[in-house]
């Protein structure tokens, strides 16, 4: 028997329009002799499901069921997670299903909760034997004293947004004068700032995804970003920057990168597919600097790229993470 999978999509942060793009492309790939998938918009305005139709109808939040055209009730199997940002990647929409127990794809409640907060997942990862940047983290009313800050860090830092995405919010300040105006920037995307180090180096993803039990870690890419750092434009922009799969490092290197991945996707308890960002200095030490609980799924983002790299097609990528479930 088909089951019936909603793609929660949308979400309420800048990363909303990536949401749509992801979604758009998980519907069109996962299999249609093995899912009936219906894309579901998750927005604090109201949640809303696509019906073959293209009709609208508004989600029962009591059972996270729909009606179809003729009034009858369709009940989901399972969720396919492909919002970025809040709330399906900081764990908050995870739990609501946890509470309904409606099966999903991603990583857990707790997991996406601990991952969203830079400053706390860090804080884990280096438990964990992992280098991390050096940080401080601000909160709004905190008062902020430049100099110490820098005499801490040093110069370049990185200002960004505690719980974010997609480099929204996120400046590398060269000098004293331009923290501030960073720190009022990164202000206007959350609550808390997080000040980082600059850490020199390759910038190196891992995608690690788990089939049945076992952990299967993808090529590694680099990515080369033609404006001073992987920003937003260098993401979402055709030729603003280079992503290469696989990355040319050493064998040596490439197993280090790969285990780190796999130990900490472990640690952290993730499901699904996670993608691991690290920095790899030029002494060789690797840093921890994100990881991605919901990683962009369109056809050109890193994740799909690194599985067609293995020889495994997007159908495939998808409908496994959620043959787990079953
Ligand atoms: N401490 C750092 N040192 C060097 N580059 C950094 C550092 N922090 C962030 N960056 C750069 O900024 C980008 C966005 O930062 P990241 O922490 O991944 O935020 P987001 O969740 O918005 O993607 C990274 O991909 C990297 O290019
Ligand atoms: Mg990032």
């Amino acid at each position: 028997m088909k089951k019936n999978i909603a793609i929660v999509c949308g979400g309420d942060s800048g990363e909303y329009e990536i949401s749509i793009k992801s979604a758009a492309v998980v519907k069109k790939h996962l299999s249609p002799e093995k899912w009936n998938t219906w894309l579901v918009l998750i927005k604090a305005s109201g949640w809303y499901a696509t019906l073959e139709n293209g009709e609208k109808v508004p989600v029962d939040k009591n059972d996270f069921s729909i009606q179809d055209t003729q009034g009858r009730k369709i009940k989901f199997d399972a969720v396919f997670n492909a919002i970025h940002g809040t709330p399906g990647e900081d764990g908050k929409l995870l739990a609501y299903f946890d509470m309904l127990g409606i099966p999903y794809n991603s990583s857990g409640a707790t997991c996406c909760a601990l991952t969203f907060h830079k400053d706390f997942c860090k804080r884990i990862v280096a438990s964990n034997g992992v280098h991390v940047a050096d940080s401080i983290l601000i909160n709004k009313r905190d008062s902020i004293d430049s100099k110490e800050i820098i005499k801490q860090l040093g110069l370049p830092v990185f200002v960004k947004p505690n719980n974010g995405g997609s480099s929204v919010g996120v400046s590398k300040v060269k000098n004293d004068n331009e923290l501030f105006p960073a720190i009022e920037k990164a202000f206007r995307e959350d609550t808390q700032v997080l000040i980082e180090s600059f850490v020199e180096g390759r910038e190196i993803g891992c995608g690690v995804v788990e089939h049945k039990g076992r952990m299967l870690v993808f090529p590694l890419t680099e990515i080369i970003s033609k404006n001073e750092f992987f920003d937003y434009e260098a993401k979402y922009t055709d030729g603003m920057s280079d992503e290469i799969t696989p990355a040319a490092v050493d064998e040596a290197i490439e197993l280090e990168i790969k285990a780190t991945a796999a130990l900490l996707y472990h640690r952290i308890e993730c499901r699904g597919i996670a993608r691991f960002d690290f920095i790899l200095t030029k002494e060789e030490e690797i840093y921890f600097l994100e990881v991605n609980i919901v990683p962009g799924m369109s056809e050109a983002s890193i994740i799909p790229k690194q599985a067609e790299c293995m020889g495994i097609s997007l159908q495939k990528l998808f409908d496994m993470t959620l043959d787990n479930l079953f």
